[in-house]
């Protein structure tokens, strides 16, 4: 057995019932003033705020509530929230949603401690000031954004990119699943479809190791029986549910933490951008044509996953199928761009055959054409 593995977490996850309103000793120890990074339903919806609310209260920190994030935050609207958390005098910051806040909020804690840095540079800058220690709370089961180094912001341009690195880790990491309870079905089957596409995309990256591909599979025997409850649209998942389906999110994103993303992600973001398919789903689609590479390349794993899944190879297949579906055209020319802006695409690179821009390209045309 080869177990050679490197894990690195620097944040502390805690979890439990109520940690949140529980976590007034925590947020004393950080500091006297905080800004929340959040968008503009999700934590009200969730509950979540009203509980960092209550606990901040109890420990007597001042606090902020930026809400401007939206879906795809902007590298400028995060500048925005650093000037406010500098300006503030904020010790640290509390990202708390899905994704796409949580995200913001790693790079509001960059840009608050680095003044020269703007926009766009932060994917450029050297980093001299340590970012401002940070708190994530999670209210959907998907991104795992909680637990990676890497925060996917959209450019001036409008197109995705992720900075990534020791900088964009939280200290803590509040994980109560309740907040995922009253997320739509829709939302919920695209997040949950985010984070199979993590376990599967990093289970078969070239940089998976021994403990990756473990909690790989954790994600995949968790995920699975979920996403085959999603065949019927009636079905409203328990609570249990839920909350297995939020775990499960965290054990993708440790997974992918360590093996990123291959070309279902890459690819992805195009249709995101583009077609405003949700980012789940946009990569979604992809995968069926992924796992027919990852077979080719790797069939031994491939064995392992099917197995990790609980279901057969043709139920997955069949599943994927059903669920991977998004009603777009993408013209002609369309397609041509997206193989020129893929030539140098590093998600290629890290899967495990020698699919590139070309054959990205063909399948599109073969989705979507
Ligand atoms: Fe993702």
């Amino acid at each position: 057995m080869d177990a050679q593995f490197n894990f690195f977490m620097p944040a502390e996850i805690l979890s439990g019932k109520d940690i949140v309103r529980n976590s007034e000793t925590i947020f004393s120890l950080l500091g006297k003033r905080c800004v929340i990074v959040t968008g503009k339903s999700s934590a009200v919806k969730s509950g979540a705020l009203k509980d960092i609310v209550f606990a901040l209260e109890n420990a007597g920190v001042e606090y902020y509530i930026f809400n401007k994030i939206t879906e795809n935050p902007q590298t400028a609207t995060c500048c925005e929230g650093g000037k406010i958390a500098r300006e503030y005098g904020a010790d640290f910051v509390i990202g708390v949603g899905g994704g796409s806040p949580l995200d913001a909020a790693k790079a509001v804690c960059v840009y608050a401690a680095n003044g020269d840095i703007e926009n766009d540079e932060i994917y450029t800058k050297e980093v001299k000031n340590p970012p401002l220690p940070l708190v994530l709370i999670g209210t959907t089961a998907g991104t795992g954004s909680e637990v990676s180094g890497v925060s996917v912001l959209t450019r001036k341009d409008g197109k995705k990119q992720s900075v990534s690195g020791k900088n964009y880790y939280a200290k803590y990491v509040l994980a109560d699943p309740k907040y995922t309870y009253s997320v739509p079905a829709g939302t919920t089957v695209s997040t949950a479809l985010d984070a199979f596409a993590h376990a599967v995309e990093s289970y078969f990256s070239k940089k998976h190791d021994f403990l990756s591909r473990k909690f790989s599979c954790m994600a995949l025997g968790e995920i699975t029986p979920i996403l085959l409850k999603f065949l019927n649209p009636d079905y409203t998942l328990s609570e249990d549910e839920r909350d297995a389906l939020y775990f499960a999110s965290l054990y993708a994103g440790f997974a992918l933490n360590k093996g990123g993303t291959c070309f279902p992600h890459g690819m992805g973001y195009a249709l995101t951008e583009d077609y405003g398919v949700p980012h789940g789903l946009a990569c979604a689609v992809f995968i069926p044509a992924f796992l027919k590479e990852a077979k080719k390349g790797d069939s031994e794993g491939y064995a392992e996953i099917i197995k990790a899944s609980g279901v057969s190879e043709s139920e997955l297949l069949k599943l994927l199928e059903s669920l991977c579906k998004a009603d777009i055209t993408i013209p002609i020319e369309k397609i041509e761009e997206y193989r020129v802006r893929w030539a140098t695409l590093k998600n290629f690179k890290n899967s495990p055959t020698d699919f590139g821009a070309d054959d990205g390209a063909s399948l599109v045309y073969n989705l979507f054409g």
